[in-house]
């Protein structure tokens, strides 16, 4: 390789991260937009959390025994010698939040949302990143089945106003901790059984926590894990009834899903409802969302016992099917001839700015020609064009683009044709 282009290598972004340049950055902000539109109709407010925390706080939130906690967080140990970690998901920063500011306290609907970049090391592929972005709601105090079901209907408004087709809705009951144990001594001895047909990583599952063994990508591994007991069948009364009442909840909604007795979902802190939206569109990675409730995090965090659900979205997976109609904006690109019509211009193009007109200003002095040329390249709809004519006048010619069409006038006339009156 030459020293040119292994300078350039390094300097590459790191794999697994990605540029979002202008020309797509328009439908991210899109897909934002409409985020927080959908969000704040069902109540939900704001709330950022910071991009690193306390590595122990995902250890004890996302769970010891995960495969993100395991093998795919971003750990370092600061000056200070702190381990700290880069978030590889955001439901445990919000808990921490509530907690540490006593928001269950205060007035208001506890229902927080939020976006931003996460890290995983995971194993870079089509629809998966180790620096993704997720958007994520969360809803603290709301134990009623009603709102896990509101919740899905809310991803499902979301997912419309973005022009998502084709997805699929997939739910399940995890249990809590009165009927988890006797699942995971079921699960357990079928996993025994069948141990030395697992994967290395399986079978050190079965004895950790062999309800992660469903979250095992191998294809060897899922097949066998098709004939363990479901956990559907060992549910206590209350989660049953939960399960039960989230269902009709759903029917109400007439939202279609399909119940998939194997969906634990990778992390640890779920309680009765887990739940994911996958895609027809996509490959392997097709879960656009996923989420759940976790009634025990907040107490187990030292906090009130308040319980909670949530999900979280994928953003780039969701915007590769996403279709999302991003208007052009019609800027208007100001031309000038000399020292003077610059000066001008610049006035100019501070009256159109502040009237809310988008002004483009290149402070490159060229012909008459070149910035038509560039005007047309930049795809403005408008030249406003000030040479010596113009200066002596006090009026400015107007070019319309697309048709050609000339107007000449005062500032004030020329803002009446921009805004198309
Ligand atoms: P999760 O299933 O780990 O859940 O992630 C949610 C979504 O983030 C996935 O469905 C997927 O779209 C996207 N995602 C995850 N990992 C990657 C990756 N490496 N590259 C690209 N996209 C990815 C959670 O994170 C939970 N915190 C959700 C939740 C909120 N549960 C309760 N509240």
């Amino acid at each position: 390789m030459s020293e040119d282009a292994s300078a350039k290598k390094e300097l590459a972004a790191i794999k697994g991260t990605r540029d979002i340049l202008p020309g797509e950055v328009e439908c991210w902000q899109a897909l934002e937009t409409a985020a927080r539109v959908t969000f704040g109709l069902y109540g939900f407010r704001e709330l950022r959390a910071p991009v690193f925390e306390a590595t122990e706080l995902f250890e004890k939130g996302t769970g010891q025994t995960s495969d993100i906690v395991t093998k795919e967080m971003y750990t370092f140990t600061d000056k200070a010698g702190r381990s700290l970690t880069l978030r590889p998901e955001y439901t445990p920063s919000v808990v921490r939040a509530i907690v540490e500011h006593r928001l269950d306290l205060q007035p208001g609907l506890m229902r927080y949302y939020y976006m931003g970049p996460m890290f995983r090391y995971d194993k870079p592929q089509k629809g998966r990143y180790r620096q993704f972005h997720q958007v994520d709601i969360e809803v603290f105090g709301e134990k009623d089945a009603a709102v896990d079901a509101e919740i899905i209907e809310m991803a499902h408004v979301l997912l419309e106003r973005i022009g998502v087709p084709e997805t699929e809705t997939l739910i399940n009951s995890v249990g809590c901790r009165v009927c988890r144990p006797a699942y995971g001594k079921a699960l357990r001895e079928a996993a025994r059984a069948r141990a030395n047909s697992l994967c290395p990583d399986c079978q050190r599952k079965v004895e950790t926590n062999p309800l992660r063994i469903f979250d095992c990508k191998l294809e060897a591994c899922r097949r066998i894990a098709e004939g363990f007991p479901r956990i559907l069948d060992y549910l206590c009364d209350e989660c049953r009834d939960h399960f039960q009442a989230l269902r009709g909840w759903l029917d109400l909604y007439k939202i279609p899903y399909r119940v998939d007795s194997r969906l634990v979902r990778g992390l640890d802190y779920y309680t009765k409802t887990t739940f994911e939206i996958v895609s027809g569109g996509l490959g392997a990675q097709n879960a656009l969302l996923g989420g759940g409730r976790y009634d025990d995090m907040m107490k187990d965090f030292g906090g009130p016992d308040i319980c909670g659900i949530g999900f979280a979205m994928g953003m780039e997976r969701t915007l590769s099917v996403a279709h999302l109609s991003v208007e052009k904006g019609k800027p208007l690109y100001l031309a000038y001839l000399g020292g003077e019509a610059k000066k001008t211009g610049v006035e100019l193009g501070r009256f159109f700015r502040r009237n809310g007109v988008t002004c483009l200003i290149e402070f490159k002095d060229r012909g008459m020609k070149a910035h038509f040329g560039r005007a047309s390249k930049l795809e403005a709809a408008w030249v406003l064009v000030v040479g010596e004519d113009e200066l002596r006048k006090g009026r400015f010619g107007l070019k319309e683009m697309a048709t050609g069409r000339q107007v000449e006038g005062t500032k004030e006339e020329l803002l009446a044709v921009l805004r198309g009156r």
